[in-house]
């Protein structure tokens, strides 16, 4: 594995999910594998659990870890090619990248998108331009479009919790927010889902939120949330804002909300989310404090997901 950008740069999704689980199994089995190796972990946005998750794998592995909130404590930075900087920009990527990739052996990086331009954040503008001049393998922490390591995750944790010989149906349901967020996760999420024979996948959403049918592929998408919901084994809830009216919000109805009503529908499913979640407004007190959550054990998963991704791009070094 030379880069973890997505689902194509992975030796297959039931191979990473194998790897997690063994390190959940024994954290320090390869502490000498990460030895006088150095992760650089760059943040342009907020994050929790990505954070914390991957300087824990990153240590279990015998790496050095810093951690650089670029967007607070860096210069201002440039990310287009040509242009004269004569505005709010200090130093371009360019360098900026270039330098890091001096200090680092591997670089991990959370961008998200703008939420403006469609183009500028499908082509993974930012990610790329840290890709193009760092000159180390780059490890995306969350991009524009994609969080594979929440991807892994999913995967890590549906097997992990599923102990029937059949394939369990997985539904990523919309649910709504507050605030106009990135389509990255269910975008990474049905990728993954539909690259793994393991689950059975279905999408539900209102009408207007269909995901790129790049990431959505021949899943089937409901538009009746309750039709979609019926036999679920797996509910994984997200919002997302509008890809084709790009980065809007487009239906804010309360009826989405992961609630007991929706619970009851499903084969006692099991309920996933990436965290963080606005509780009553993506998923009720009553569902996330109920047994059928997996929310926490997801976000555990965190650090064995991190660990394989990690430990692969060590072996090719
Ligand atoms: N799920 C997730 O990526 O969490 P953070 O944004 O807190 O890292």
């Amino acid at each position: 594995m030379k880069q973890f950008l997505s689902v194509e740069d992975v030796p297959g999704v039931p191979r990473m999910v194998d790897i997690a689980l063994d390190y959940k199994a024994n954290p320090f089995k390869d502490k000498g594998l990460g030895t006088n190796k150095t992760l650089g972990m760059i943040f342009l946005n907020p994050s929790l659990r990505t954070r914390l998750s991957t300087q824990v794998a990153a240590r279990n592995l015998g790496m050095e870890v810093v951690v650089f909130n670029i967007d607070k404590e860096g210069w201002a930075l440039e990310m287009n090619d040509g242009v004269v900087m004569n505005g709010s920009t200090t130093e371009h990527v360019k360098e900026a990248a270039a330098v890091m990739g001096q200090y680092f052996d591997m670089l991990a990086i959370r961008t998200f998108p703008g939420l403006k331009d469609k183009e500028e954040d499908y082509t993974e503008k930012y990610i790329n331009q840290f890709i193009k001049y760092a000159g180390k393998p780059v490890v995306s922490l969350e991009s524009a479009t994609r969080h594979p390591l929440q991807s892994l995750t999913d995967a890590v944790t549906i097997r992990e919790t599923w102990k029937e010989k059949r394939k369990p149906k997985v539904v990523l349901t919309w649910a709504p927010h507050v605030k106009s967020l990135p389509q990255a996760v269910p975008n990474s999420f049905a990728e993954w889902m539909n690259a793994w024979d393991e689950v059975d996948f279905a999408i539900t959403h209102p009408e207007g939120y269909e995901l790129d049918p790049t990431f959505a592929g021949n899943a089937p998408v409901f538009y009746n949330q309750e039709e979609a919901l019926k036999d679920a084994d797996y509910v994984y809830v997200k919002n997302w804002s509008s890809y084709k009216d790009y980065g809007k919000i487009i239906n804010s109805d309360p009826a989405w909300m992961m609630s007991n009503q929706q619970l009851a529908i499903t084969n006692n499913a099991k309920v996933m989310h990436c965290l963080p979640v606005r509780r009553n407004v993506v998923i009720a007190d009553e569902v996330l404090d109920g047994p059928n959550s997996i929310v926490i054990q997801e976000a555990g998963n965190r650090v064995w997901a991190a660990q394989a991704v990690l430990s692969e791009l060590l072996r090719n070094q």
